[in-house]
């Protein structure tokens, strides 16, 4: 079976350094890299509604030299007509050299990897995990503060259903002495498989709490989240939770001056757009580096399969 991407810890660490200085020296030295996918496909599968990751991935392999098909929304494939995704995965194998799959179901891109005979790279499968966003989430980490050793991460809104959440976790947990603060209201806390099989397992130092403020002094990072409205049972919870936590700029008054601001995007209420031109807001700069990561996985990949 050739190498896929979907869960952060299919990597190593040694793995995620690698992926971190390529994406650094291709920031440096793109032109060294407008070619190296010449003639080559990628295929993303959105099965759920994106802009940044889909394009993010799209980008990456047109300024590698490749080429990109699409499927935009299951109700224009054959998905709509009851097509199974093993089935998909076998298919789009014969056109594309890579996937790049989204999908609702959770286990649907392991799905698509243990039948494609092409890398298949997890863009989000439902409320489980999400690995290239937190590859962008770690580049973003590592150019505002050097190192992930020491950090104290706060994240803050829908850590239950939030993807990004659970793969940021894992992939901090590696790292010496990070220590998590989980902000959420108490419907919206950490699944208690993410708490057991990671935190706790590799009894990491974190704290739960439901006061963005109060915790907000101690933190290096803080990553806010969209509470998931399309993962609600009930439309009732989601109007109740939706505005749990909105960042403003009276909420930052006791956060650090070196604080970094992330949030994965797309934003709904929870960070005020007056936060926008603070120095701390990372969010932006973190879209691109999402970018800069794809290239260097889809490399990583392509290179192992040993399609490059
Ligand atoms: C995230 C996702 O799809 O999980 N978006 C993204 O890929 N940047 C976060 C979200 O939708 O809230």
């Amino acid at each position: 079976m050739v190498r896929s991407l979907i869960d952060i810890t299919d990597l190593s660490t040694g793995e995620l350094e690698e992926l971190l200085e390529t994406a650094q020296d291709i920031i440096a030295h793109p032109a060294d890299y407008a070619r190296l996918c010449a003639g080559k496909k990628l295929a993303t599968l959105f099965f759920e509604p994106s802009t940044r990751t889909r394009l993010s991935f799209e980008a990456a392999m047109y300024e590698l030299g490749g080429n990109v098909l699409s499927v935009t929304d299951a109700a224009s494939s054959s998905a709509a007509k009851g097509e199974s995704v093993a089935d998909t995965a076998k298919v789009i194998s014969c056109y594309a050299d890579i996937i790049a799959m989204r999908h609702p179901k959770e286990g649907a891109a392991l799905v698509a990897a243990l039948n494609a005979s092409i890398p298949v790279i997890n863009a989000g499968d439902g409320g489980h995990c999400h690995p290239t966003q937190t590859l962008a989430d770690l580049l973003t980490i590592r150019r505002e503060k050097g190192h992930f050793d020491g950090l104290t991460v706060g994240l803050c809104g829908d850590l239950k259903f939030g993807r990004t959440v659970h793969s940021l976790i894992n992939a901090l947990a590696r790292y010496e002495n990070v220590r998590f603060v989980l902000i959420s209201p108490e419907e919206l806390k950490v699944p208690s498989y993410v708490k057991k099989e990671v935190l706790q397992k590799q009894g990491l130092a974190y704290e739960q709490t439901t006061d963005l403020e109060a915790a907000m002094p101690e933190l290096d990072i803080l990553y806010m989240t969209r509470v998931q409205r399309e993962r609600f049972f009930n439309e009732e919870d989601y109007l109740r939770l939706k505005d749990s936590y909105i960042l403003t700029p009276d909420k930052l008054r006791g956060a650090k001056q070196d604080l970094a601001i992330l949030h994965p995007l797309p934003r709904v209420n929870e960070i005020s757009v007056a936060i926008d031109k603070d120095t701390r807001a990372c969010y932006f700069k973190q879209v691109l580096n999402g970018k800069y990561m794809r290239m260097a996985l889809i490399l990583k990949l392509l290179k192992e399969a040993g399609t490059l």
